[in-house]
């Protein structure tokens, strides 16, 4: 049996740093759609941020916070959907994202994603005592899932207006071809 997909949203995947906040903000207002960010969602809901809620509850009571967003979300409609790092690697996440949005990756090598994020202090995966090291690890575990989106973006090679207009034009031919 083929699965229904509902392109009625656009999904953004990719690893921290990767610029899905900065980017989805911009796709939204191209394609006048909302803008949620799965990690605003979870810190307005429970009152903490991401970091505390790692030290004080543990990862997996994030990980589920985020499996129960992505569950909730499928209501949505003309929504640009910006996802934390880790959401895809659940594959029932990513299998629920793609039932009802379209889903595109942002891509980077972990060079360009070190010189994003060194300056930056709130994610607590990259407290570590060699974050470099930890970046290209968690990337090549994570690789497997990323690339199972709809579309992969290289932002490496292309500047957030041409990573914008990508997207834009992406989502407007997928959902012709569903129509
Ligand atoms: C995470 C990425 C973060 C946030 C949390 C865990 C990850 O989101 O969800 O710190 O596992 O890669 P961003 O990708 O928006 O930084």
């Amino acid at each position: 049996m083929q699965n229904i997909r509902q392109l009625a949203n656009l999904a953004l995947i990719g690893f921290m740093g990767t610029g899905k906040t900065t980017v989805g903000r911009l796709v939204a207002e191209a394609l006048h759609f909302d803008f949620l960010d799965t990690d605003e969602l979870i810190q307005s809901r429970t009152g903490k941020t991401i970091a505390d809620i790692f030290v004080q509850d543990g990862e997996p009571a994030f990980r589920e916070l985020e499996r129960q967003i992505v569950l909730e979300l499928s209501t949505k409609t003309k929504t640009v959907i910006s996802t934390g790092g880790g959401l895809p690697t659940n594959p029932d996440n990513l299998a629920r994202l793609k039932s009802y949005a379209l889903v595109v990756c942002l891509w980077s090598s972990p060079d360009k994603i070190w010189n994003r994020v060194k300056n930056q202090t709130h994610r607590p995966l990259l407290h570590d005592p060699d974050p470099q090291k930890k970046i290209q690890e968690l990337l090549a575990a994570r690789e497997p899932f990323y690339k199972q989106a709809d579309v992969l973006v290289n932002t490496d090679v292309r500047n957030v207006r041409e990573v914008v207009q990508q997207l834009v034009v992406q989502y407007k031919l997928a959902t012709r071809e569903h129509q």
